[in-house]
């Protein structure tokens, strides 16, 4: 059984919640589960080359081959993370959907549960509208969308941290200086061992 988690990252943010989905979900027996990132617009990466810390974040994830349909094609169950630009994914974790049109047209996503992260700059920065729109082009292909059940611990609570029943979240800081806290690390290994479980059942 295969388990693809997918995710774009400028900062890190989302590639620690994507390393955490990845971690939960090698817990489930039997997952072989693969970790991809999505590419890179030729235009930003010009952009990142002028700024030193996004140039080591890049640096940082070059071994990390990019996801291609063909992954998708071969997943069991999928994790997709991106970070929240105006309320949505970025474009480039778009523009990956975006090349799923003979997947749809086969249905070959149809029936595979799929969970869904995202990083925000600010506390209300749009976690929630990020997370249910990247859910329409999941449900449009025939995936099985899976959240976060509230019998988490870390799921009640009042802090300025993540966690939703959508999906895996986290708080960056307006300058990325915020790190990912231990519960939004835990919240993202539940996740990602519940589509990893899912999918492990639905194969059954
Ligand atoms: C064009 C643009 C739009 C953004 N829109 C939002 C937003 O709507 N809400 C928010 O809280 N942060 C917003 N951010 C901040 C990003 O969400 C933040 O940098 C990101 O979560 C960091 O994730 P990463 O470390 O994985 O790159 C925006 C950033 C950019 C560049």
């Amino acid at each position: 059984m295969k388990i693809l988690v997918v995710y774009y990252s400028m900062y890190g943010h989302t590639l620690k919640l994507a390393r955490a989905a990845t971690e939960g979900a090698r817990e489930i027996a039997g997952a072989e589960v693969i970790l991809r990132r999505v590419q890179e617009f030729e235009d930003v990466d010009k952009e990142i080359d002028k700024h030193e810390h996004a140039r080591a974040m890049r640096e940082q994830q070059k071994d990390i081959p990019i996801c291609t349909v063909e992954d998708l094609r071969e997943a069991d169950g999928v994790l997709l993370g991106s970070p929240t630009r105006y309320g949505n994914m970025t474009a480039q974790m778009k523009h990956l959907i975006d090349k799923t049109a003979s997947l749809w047209l086969k249905g070959e996503m149809e029936g595979k549960p799929a969970g869904v992260f995202t990083s925000t700059a600010s506390t209300h920065g749009g976690q929630e509208t990020t997370l249910l729109t990247m859910m329409v082009p999941l449900l449009h292909l025939g995936m099985l969308v899976v959240g976060v059940p509230y019998s988490l611990p870390e799921m009640i609570h009042t802090e300025a941290r993540g966690g939703t029943p959508y999906g895996a979240t986290t708080i960056t800081g307006a300058k990325g200086e915020l790190e990912p806290k231990s519960e939004d690390l835990n919240i993202a290994r539940a996740l990602g061992r519940r589509v990893a479980e899912i999918a492990a059942k639905l194969r059954a």
